[in-house]
C-alpha cells in the first residue's frame, strides 16, 4: 500500500534524500507461534483488538533510543490540519501506528506514549490511508521536499493567505469558449492583483466554510 508514495513529489523527494520512509510489518514482531497480533476484546463486544506485546516489541525496535514522535492513526484523536503537519515536520522522525480491527491495546499505547491523530470525522477499515495522508501533508513542509515553483507558501491555510482558501487560479488561453479570465490578472498591476486575490480568497472562505 504505502508504494503510491513512492510517486511524485514524495518519490523524488526520497530519491534526493530530503526524507525516507520505511513500511514496518507488525507480525514480525509477534512472539505468538502463529505470529498473532489481535485477540477478543475483554469485557465484550464485537471486532478483535491488536495485542499490545507486537506494538510494543515493534516499537522498541524501530526507536530504541525513543527519539520519534509516535501518533496512532485513530478517528479519536485530534483532527489533523496543515497547522498539525507544520508542527509535524520539525521533528527529527515519526513513527505511525496503524491501527486494524476495533482498536489496539491501550496498554500498547500507553507504554509507548502514542498521542493519537485522526485525518477527518469518518471510520476507515484502517490507518493506512491515514497515515499515508499524514505522510503527504508532513512532507510538503520538510526542507527540499518541494522545488521553489510549488512553494507551500501561498496557498490554502498558509500564513501568507491569512489561514483563507486560496484564490483561483487561471492561466492560458485568455479566453476559452467565451470564457475570460479576470482582466486584473492581465494588467500587470501587482497591488491590485493581490488586492483582487485576498478578496477572493476572503469570499470563498466564507462560502466553503462560513457558519
Ligand atoms: N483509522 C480509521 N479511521 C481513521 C481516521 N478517520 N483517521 C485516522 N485514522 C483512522
Amino acid at each position: 500500500m504505502f508504494g503510491l508514495l513512492k510517486q511524485s513529489i514524495i518519490g523524488r523527494a526520497i530519491l534526493s534524500g530530503a526524507l525516507d520512509f520505511e513500511a514496518v510489518d507488525i507480525r514480525d514482531y509477534s512472539l505468538d507461534k502463529h505470529k498473532k497480533c489481535d485477540d477478543m476484546p475483554y469485557g465484550g463486544g464485537s471486532g478483535m483488538v491488536m495485542t499490545v506485546q507486537p506494538i510494543v516489541s515493534a516499537t522498541r525496535a524501530i526507536d530504541p533510543q525513543n527519539r520519534m514522535r509516535k501518533i496512532y492513526l485513530s478517528p479519536r484523536g485530534r483532527v489533523f490540519n496543515n497547522t498539525i503537519a507544520k508542527e509535524l515536520a520539525k521533528e527529527d522522525g515519526l513513527l505511525l501506528l496503524c491501527g486494524h480491527y476495533e482498536g489496539v491495546d491501550q496498554r500498547a499505547l500507553d507504554i509507548c506514549g502514542y498521542e493519537e491523530l485522526s485525518i477527518g470525522d469518518y471510520v476507515l477499515t484502517g490507518g493506512e490511508l491515514a497515515a499515508m495522508v499524514v505522510i503527504d501533508a508532513v512532507s510538503r513542509f520538510v526542507d527540499g521536499v518541494l522545488g521553489s515553483d510549488a512553494s507551500s507558501e501561498e496557498e490554502s491555510f498558509s500564513d501568507t493567505l491569512g489561514g483563507l482558501l486560496e484564490y483561483p487560479h487561471y492561466t492560458r488561453p485568455a479566453e476559452f469558449e467565451g470564457h475570460k479570465v479576470p482582466d486584473v490578472l492581465l494588467s500587470g498591476h501587482h497591488a491590485q492583483i493581490k488586492k483582487w486575490r485576498m478578496e477572493k480568497a476572503k469570499k470563498i472562505t466564507e462560502k466553503m466554510r462560513g457558519e
